[in-house]
Order: C-alpha cells, then structure tokens, then sequence
C-alpha cells in the first residue's frame, strides 16, 4: 500500500489507472494537468510519482515535476511517461532522476510490473532506512560530551543548521571529534533517513579519488572494467562528509566546485551529468584561509564550503570537560579480573586535567582506553596513565587509593543516577571545591554563574536533552531556555 501522485493530460487513461491502483489498496492522488501538482508534492508526500511528460502540447511539465519529486526529501521515485517519439525527453527525464520510464502506447499489464518494480526499489531503500535509524541513535547529541561554553555553543549551532541544506565547513585540531560533528549534522538533519558517505580525500591518489567521487564509465581508463557510480551518487537524498578537504588536489577542487555550483555529476570518460541531491559537510584540520593564501585551496571553492563554519574547540580550551570526557569513556568498560565499574582517584584527575592534550579527545580516549586495560584495581592511578601525564602528577604522598574522585560517575547510571552520585561524593571532602572566580564578582553575577554552570552539567548529564534537564531542575522548559540565553549582566 503506496501513496502515488499520477498526472497525465489524459482523462480517461487516468481514471482508469486511479481505478486499478486504488482496487490494489493503493492510495491515489490524480490530476490531470500541472495545477496544483507541485502543491501536492510537497503536502501529500508521495511514495511513486508517475507523470506524463507533456501535459499540454508545448512544454514539458513533466521535467519539471521530476526534479520537484527528486528535490524532496525522501525523494519518492519516479516513474515517466512518454509519448511516442521523445526518447531524448525520456533520457533527459532518466538523468533528471527517473527510476524508469514507459513509452505510450503502453499495456495495464506493463505499467502495473513497472510499478511493481519501483514500489520494490523503495521498499529497499526503506528497509536500508530502517537499519539507519539504528545508526542514528548513536549520533544524537547524548554521544557528544561538553558542557562547556565552547562545546555548547557549537551543539546550538549544529542544531540550528542541522536542518537546513547549508554545507557546513567544521575546523578543529585533529582529535577534537570533527567526524562525530559530521555524522550529527547528518542524523539530526531530514535527510538522517538518507545515506551519510564519508571520504577520506587524503586516503587516495588523485586519479582513484576522482573515479571514487565521480565515477566512471567502464573504459574511461586502464582498469576501468565496468560503469561505476560515484560517491557523489551513493549520497543521492543524503550527506557526503570530505574528510580532510585541504588535502584536495587542485584539479579535483575546480571539479568539485563545478558540482556544488550544478548540482550534477559528471563520470570520468562520460559526456552527460546526472543530477544529484547531496549535502556537502568537509572538515580539516589546516588553516583553509592560508591554503588559499598561498595558491593551495581554491578561493571560490572555500567560500561555497564555508557557508556555516563550525569551529571545534580544542580540549585545552576546554579542560572543564575533561572529566565528564573520562567518564563517558569508563561508562562501557569495567575492570577485566573484577568486573567491577572503574573510579579514578584525585591525583590522577588533576594529572589529566593538568596535561594539554595535544591529540584531544581521541588522545584523551586512548589513555583511558590504555589505562582501563593496565590497571590491577577498578580504580585509575597515575601509574596507569601514559608517562606525559604521568609528568603532571603531584608528589605521590602513599595516599592516592583512599581519594577518589567524585567526577567520575561509576558506570551504566541513568543521567538522572549520575546527576545525584556525582551531587553527593561518597568520601568526605574528596569533591573539589569549586574555583573562585579570578575577579570579584557581584553576588548575583556569581550566583548567575553558578547556576548557569550547573545547569550546563545537568544538560550535560541527560545528553543535551532540555525537556529532561528542565525536569530534574523543576523549572519550566521556558525557564531553562531564558537561564541559558541570560548573561547575568
Ligand atoms: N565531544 C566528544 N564526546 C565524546 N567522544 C568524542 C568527542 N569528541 C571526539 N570524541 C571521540 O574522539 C575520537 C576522535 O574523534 P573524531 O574522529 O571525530 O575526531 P577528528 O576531529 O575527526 O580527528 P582527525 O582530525 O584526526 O580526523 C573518536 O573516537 C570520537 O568518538
Ligand atoms: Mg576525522
């Protein structure tokens, strides 16, 4: 049982097929010329278009409704009619996106198997959309750990442009979790159903890299056995992420700028394009604005990547997230010999939060990945931690295994249990106070602080989600977002 928009000039052809289509449970939307077509499109969202080309004797509406179909997302597929004659219409119509085409006159019989066929080709990709959805919960926000101002900004901005079709340019040091960004921008966008294609552009020699993005035709090239489709194509309806772009070779960026500009790709050894419905997220971690500077990166292709550039904070710019980083990375780890969840002791925190992390999180999660497998105790100490950060350890005084850090919360609680184990540190005194402020502050200003720093933890804590951190906080979701947008001046 599909949803199917038909459209052919022909009255009795389409009350005919309505008739069969809606005796096979189908639901059908007729019409019998442009009007209102586009409209519904949008508002009935249907599962199959079947259109004719000309609905009128001089233009080709149908080409038309085509690339409106295949602009929506999730594009439905496509079926054309074509009248007797017009193959290059219906080749046009095939490179617009068509999943078929049926030349008139055609029999019920014909059109009921072609159907068939397209009904089938979507229920595929519906299953592949089922299996996505799995993924996708892994790319929610609550994945993504940072309560502090940097990071929170970024998730408000990922948010806002998640949505949207904007490409999205993200810059960070390596190890600052640009790719976990990516796949966000991906899943938490309409087009989540859709496929996310990562390419790594500094993973191939120039010739393979531009087969891989564009395709090719079978022939274009020694070892070019087959026709092959790109990536560009593997992303129809989703995102392709252009990993590490500033490595791009300068013939591949005026390609690629010519796709970004058309919106259609072109194989290698092929002299027509397809039209392809992909978003553009790239990454890298070299200063782009040099790049170009010094006659390496394109500059106009710099400006159609840059449209919302999304700037990851380093972790020393953000050492308040260290510890919830830690904790996040012991959540699904417990002691081999006890099968006991891991504590960190104080020492080894304060080593932690002491170091630069020049690797960021990805270095961050190696030591802690290296730790967890090194130690004799569920409990981590600074002899488990790799010898740089071992170096920011203060004088062992022979008491390190009777403080335990309160930061870390033992593993697999509720964001709700994490909230109050982390509130009430089960050894006296061993929760750190919280800093002074460097400068004097007014008492309402620190108070605003204050709050604003613990609400960011709670928000932390339930994986960014507003509706539960305003519960445990029993205030209001208003509230929550006036608290968060109030700067206390
Ligand atoms: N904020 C975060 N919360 C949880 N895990 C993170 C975070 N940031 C990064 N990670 C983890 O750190 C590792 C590195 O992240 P990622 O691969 O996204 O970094 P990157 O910026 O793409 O690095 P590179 O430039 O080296 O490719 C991954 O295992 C990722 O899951
Ligand atoms: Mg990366």
């Amino acid at each position: 049982m599909a949803k199917i928009l038909l459209v052919d000039d022909e009255y009795t052809m389409v009350q005919m097929v309505t008739e069969v289509l809606r005796a096979e449970g189908h639901e059908v939307f007729p019409f019998t010329n442009y009007n209102g077509v586009a409209e519904a499109l949008t508002s009935r969202r249907p599962d199959l278009v079947i259109t004719d080309l000309y609905l009128d004797k001089t233009k080709p509406h149908g080409l038309e409704i085509v690339q409106k179909a295949r602009a929506l997302t999730p594009p439905p597929v496509v079926i054309m009619i074509t009248g007797f004659g017009t193959v290059e219409s219906a080749v046009e119509a095939m490179r617009l996106g068509c999943y078929d085409y049926l030349e008139k006159p055609f029999k019920l019989d014909e059109l009921k198997l072609c159907i068939q066929r397209a009904l089938n080709h979507t229920q595929v990709l519906a299953e592949n959309q089922q299996l996505r959805k799995e993924l996708r919960r892994g790319y929610q926000f609550h994945r993504i750990i940072g309560a502090s101002q940097p990071m929170q900004a970024v998730f408000h901005l990922v948010e806002r442009v998640a949505d949207t079709d904007a490409t999205v340019l993200i810059l960070g040091e390596s190890g600052t979790g640009k790719e976990l960004i990516a796949r966000a921008v991906h899943y938490n966008s309409r087009r989540g159903q859709g496929p996310f294609i990562p390419v790594n552009c500094s993973a191939l020699p120039e010739n393979l890299l531009e087969s891989e993005l564009f395709g090719h035709r079978k022939g274009a090239f020694t070892g070019a056995v087959n026709d092959k489709n790109g990536l560009f194509h593997e992303a129809d309806g989703g995102t392709l992420f252009l990993d590490e772009i500033g490595t791009m070779p300068a013939q591949l960026q005026s390609r690629l700028l010519r796709v970004l500009q058309e919106k259609e790709v072109r194989r290698v050894g092929d002299n027509t394009s397809v039209t392809v419905n992909v978003r553009i997220v790239a990454a890298t971690n070299e200063n782009l604005e040099s790049l170009v500077k010094s006659g390496k990166f394109r500059e106009d292709l710099y400006y159609r990547l840059n449209v919302i550039p999304v700037t990851l904070p380093s972790l020393r710019q953000r050492p308040e997230d260290i510890s919830m980083l830690i904790s996040h990375f012991l959540r699904e780890r417990t002691h081999s010999r006890s099968g006991k969840p891991f504590q960190v002791t104080c020492r080894a925190m304060a080593a932690m939060e002491a170091h630069s992390w020049p690797g960021n999180v990805r270095e961050l999660e190696n030591a802690i990945e290296r730790a967890s497998l090194l130690a004799d105790l569920p409990l981590l100490r600074v002899r488990d931690l790799p010898p740089v950060v071992q170096a920011h350890a203060t004088a062992d005084d022979g008491n390190e295994e009777q403080q335990i850090s309160a930061s870390v919360v033992p593993s697999g609680p509720r964001p709700s249990e994490a909230l109050s184990a982390s509130a009430t540190p089960t050894t006296p005194g061993a929760r750190p106070a919280s800093p002074m402020p460097p400068t004097l502050l007014s008492l309402k200003k620190y108070g605003h602080d204050q709050e604003l720093a613990y609400i960011q933890h709670v928000l932390a804590s339930t994986g960014q989600d507003k509706e539960a951190a305003a519960q445990i906080l029993e205030i209001s979701l208003a509230t929550l977002y006036r608290k968060l947008s109030d700067t206390g001046d």
